[in-house]
C-alpha cells in the first residue's frame, strides 16, 4: 500500500491534518512566514502524522484531539530537522537546499524553535489530556537533545559501541515515534493495554526506521540517495559496527581514527565505505532491522483486528523495504 495508500485510507482525517498544519505556520514576520510556506510546500514522507492517525484509529475513537496530535508530531519532526541540519552542517534536505544553506545558522535554529513552539501549542489545545500528552512530547524533546549531544561527543571521540549506537538512535529518533503512538493512543481514549502495546510498537518501529536510514546512507547510491554523509559527519553507525566485527583490532582502531578525523580527511570516506561493503556490514545491520520489524509487528498483535491495525503492520514492512 505504501504511505500514499495509507493517506488515502485515512481520507478526511488526513485532509484535516494537512489543513491544520498549513494553518499553524503563519507569522506576521514576513521572512518567517515566507520560509514556513516554502518549507511546507516541500513536505517529506509525512510518516509520523500517518502513524499517529493509524494508532488513534486502531486503538480508540478518532476526534479533533487526534488530529492535533498528528499535526503536532509533524511540526516537531520538522523542528528537529531544522536543528539537525545545523548540527550536521547539511546543505540538502528533501532534494532542496536547507534553510541553513540559504539563510544561515541563526534562521535555521530560530525557525526550528518556531515549529517546536507551534507543535507544543497544538498539544496544549487538546480538549482532553493535554497535560499528559504534553509531558510525552516534552520528554521526547529532552531525548532528542540528549541523542544529538551524545552523537556529537561520540563523533569526536570515535569510540561508539553498539550499545552507544542503539542508545543514540532511541533518543534521536525512536523516542519521537514512541511519543507519537502514546499521544495518539491517549487522545483517542485508548485502554491502557492498547496504549502500552502501541508505545512499544512505536519504539521498535523508530529503531527500525533509523537503522534503515543508516543502511541507506551506505547503499542508497543505486536509489539516487546521497551516501556517505554519516561518515563525513563522523558518525559510526550500525553497518560500520557490523564490519568491525569482521576485522582485527588494529584495522578497527585505524578506521575509528579516520572517522573521528572527518571532515578533515574526507578522502578516507570512500575507502571505509568499500570496506563496509566488502565485509557486508549492511547485511549485519539488515539482520538487526529484521528483528526490530518483526518485534514491532508482534507488539501490535494484541490490538483487535481492524483495517488500521493492518496498516500498522504494513508500516513496519515499509520501514524494512523503503527506498527513500
Ligand atoms: C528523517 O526522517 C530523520 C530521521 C529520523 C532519519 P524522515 O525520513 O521521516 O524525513 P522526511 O520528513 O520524510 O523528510
Ligand atoms: C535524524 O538523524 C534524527 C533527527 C533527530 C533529525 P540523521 O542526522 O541521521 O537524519 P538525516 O539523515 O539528517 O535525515
Ligand atoms: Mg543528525
Ligand atoms: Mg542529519
Amino acid at each position: 500500500m505504501g504511505i500514499k495508500g495509507i493517506q488515502e485510507f485515512l481520507g478526511e482525517d488526513w485532509s484535516k491534518v494537512e489543513a491544520l498544519l498549513k494553518g499553524s505556520l503563519h507569522s506576521s514576520v514576513e521572512l518567517l512566514d515566507r520560509t514556513n510556506a516554502h518549507l511546507s510546500s516541500n513536505e517529506g514522507k509525512m510518516l509520523r502524522p500517518a502513524l499517529s492517525l493509524l494508532v488513534s484509529k486502531a486503538c480508540g475513537t478518532m476526534n479533533d484531539d487526534c488530529i492535533r496530535v498528528a499535526a503536532a508530531s509533524e511540526l516537531l519532526h520538522n523542528a528537529t530537522l531544522l536543528h539537525d541540519d545545523v548540527l550536521d552542517d547539511s546543505s540538502v534536505r528533501r532534494g532542496a537546499p536547507t534553510v541553513l544553506s540559504t539563510l544561515g545558522t541563526k534562521p535555521s535554529v530560530l525557525i526550528g524553535d518556531f515549529w517546536l513552539a507551534r507543535a507544543m501549542d497544538l498539544v496544549l489545545r487538546c480538549e482532553k489530556h493535554s497535560h499528559e500528552i504534553l509531558t510525552c512530547f516534552s520528554d521526547t524533546v529532552q531525548d532528542l537533545v540528549e541523542g544529538e549531544m551524545l552523537q556529537m561527543t561520540k563523533a569526536e571521540s570515535g569510540d561508539t559501541t553498539e550499545e552507544d549506537y542503539f542508545r543514540i538512535i532511541y533518543l534521536k529518533t525512536a523516542s519521537l515515534f514512541e511519543t507519537v503512538c502514546t499521544g495518539a493512543a491517549i487522545a483517542s481514549g485508548s485502554d491502557s493495554d492498547s496504549a502500552a502495546a502501541v508505545k512499544e510498537y512505536g519504539r521498535l518501529l523508530g529503531m527500525a526506521f533509523q537503522i534503515k536510514d543508516d543502511i541507506l546512507d551506505y547503499e542508497g547510491e543505486a536509489l539516487g540517495k546521497p551516501t556517505g554523509t554519516d561518515l563525513k559527519e563522523g558518525k559510526i553507525t550500525l553497518p560500520l559496527l557490523g564490519a568491525f566485527k569482521k576485522m582485527d583490532d588494529r584495522k578497527e582502531k585505524e578506521i575509528r581514527g579516520m572517522v573521528s578525523a572527518f571532515p578533515q580527511q574526507p578522502e578516507g570516506c570512500r575507502e571505509i565505505s568499500a570496506t563496509v561493503k566488502a565485509l557486508d556490514g549492511t547485511g549485519y545491520a539488515g539482520l538487526r532491522l529484521e528483528e526490530y520489524v518483526s518485534q514491532a509487528k508482534e507488539a501490535v498483535g494484541v490490538l483487535p483486528d481492524s483495517p488500521a491495525k493492518s496498516c500498522l503492520l504494513e508500516l513496519a514492512d515499509y520501514c524494512r523495504y523503503r527506498k527513500i
